[in-house]
């Protein structure tokens, strides 16, 4: 029996989820009970996966143990850097480098045809561990550069900067990375997720609907805003040229990349937190123009549109400001929302019944088939 009809599903309930609530009346955002506040606050990013996975935050035996699971299992095998070397061009987007990679990850899973619970966490566990590396190591190669080997004693985000540069950092760049990769981890059902849940909603493999998630993700509505803001604010280039290029482009009807949310209309909760590491960064590195252009792009918005910066606005100048190469950012959203995604498969999967909604018909009726000579 269908219901009425909602444009781009807004204000549709279309499952219910203990994972992660997206409170937009109250600006709030909660991830298995937990304020995003006082996880930002107390913990390591490792400790959020392991929350999101197995529904707990981990003890310290059990952080231990998942540290040290997730170390052992960093390492791809050579054959995968080979599909950079050999198959993938230098200019292609690293999510499509990705999304390839983690399709041939899947073939060589031990349990890829094990539908289990227990697998599928297993499987996630080798995705969370192994995604940074594909992220960085697959950019470096095809960049020119070899790969540096993942440091199984290092945390998660130690990890991604020694693989990046060498160096593991755990200063204001290794803070803000840590805060960054909390707040992506998970957003009830974005598109990403939603597609993910829609793909083992069929009974197909964890690894298919984590593919379809990173092609969702890597659209310029969703996960692809971070990049987008960054061009756009290069684009720019000049406090002085902001509100002018503001005003052109919503004259054009032109999309300001960072802005807008489809939950949140009174503010995104986890964009005013990365702000204020944002200011930091520019103050330690002394580059104060992007923080000044982007005040500028936000006075404008709120004067013109009532919009609000999402998540991705003051993520894209912090990751450039800590030296990240542009094309990294959205695959770094990979690297956290892995998480989610796993944990959304997982839920779906314990009490599924196949995703599938109704379209409603608009096209023409009636027609009759003339034979191919009489067709025009
Ligand atoms: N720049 C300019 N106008 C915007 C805007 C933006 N970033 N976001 C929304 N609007 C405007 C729309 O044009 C529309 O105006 P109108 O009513 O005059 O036509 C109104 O605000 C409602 O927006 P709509 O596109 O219907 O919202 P949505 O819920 O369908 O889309 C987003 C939500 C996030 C896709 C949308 O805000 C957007 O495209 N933002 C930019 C991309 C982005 O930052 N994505 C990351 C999201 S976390």
């Amino acid at each position: 029996m269908a219901t009425a009809y909602s444009p781009g599903l807004e204000g549709v309930t279309a499952g219910i989820s203990a994972i992660s609530e997206v409170d937009a009346e109250r600006n709030a955002l909660i991830y298995r009970g937990y304020d995003i506040h006082d996880l930002v606050e107390h913990c390591a990013f490792d400790e959020v996966a392991y929350l999101l996975l197995f529904g707990k935050l981990p003890n310290r035996q059990e952080y231990d143990a998942f540290r040290q699971r997730v170390g052992e299992n960093r390492a791809v095998s050579e054959d995968i850097y080979d599909l950079y070397r050999r198959f993938f061009s230098p200019d292609a987007h690293p999510m499509d480098t990705l999304k390839a990679a983690v399709a041939v990850l899947a073939l060589s899973d031990p349990e890829y045809e094990l539908d289990t619970p227990e697998a599928n966490l297993n499987k996630a566990v080798r995705l969370y561990a192994k995604i940074p590396n594909l992220v960085v190591n697959g950019y470096r190669i095809l960049h020119g550069q070899p790969p540096i080997p993942p440091d199984p004693a290092l945390d998660h985000n130690a990890n991604f900067f020694h693989m990046l540069t060498g160096q593991a950092r755990t200063d204001l760049f290794g803070k803000v990375l840590n805060v960054t990769q909390i707040l992506y981890a998970e957003h009830g059902f974005n598109a990403s997720t939603f597609a993910a849940r829609v793909t083992v909603s069929t009974l197909s493999d964890l690894y298919s609907g984590v593919v379809s998630a990173i092609g969702t993700l890597k659209g310029p509505l969703h996960g692809g805003a971070n990049e987008a803001a960054m061009e756009m604010l290069l684009e720019i280039g000049e406090p002085s040229r902001a509100a002018a290029w503001v005003k052109d482009a919503l004259a054009r009807k032109q999309k300001i990349m960072g802005f807008g949310h489809r939950e949140y209309k009174h503010g995104d909760e986890r964009a005013k937190i990365v702000k204020q590491y944002a200011l930091q960064l520019a103050e330690q590195t002394g580059d104060t123009k992007w923080r000044d252009l982007s005040q500028i792009i936000e006075d404008e918005m709120m004067n013109a549109k009532g919009l609000y910066p999402n998540l991705d606005f003051p993520v894209a100048s912090a990751y450039y400001l800590m030296g990240i190469p542009i094309p990294l950012y959205t695959p770094i959203f990979v690297m956290s929302r892995i998480t989610g995604w796993c944990a959304h498969i997982i839920e779906q999967l314990a009490n599924n019944r196949i995703i599938r909604p109704h379209s409603e018909y608009n096209g023409p009726r009636d027609l009759k088939v003339v034979p191919m000579g009489e067709r025009i």
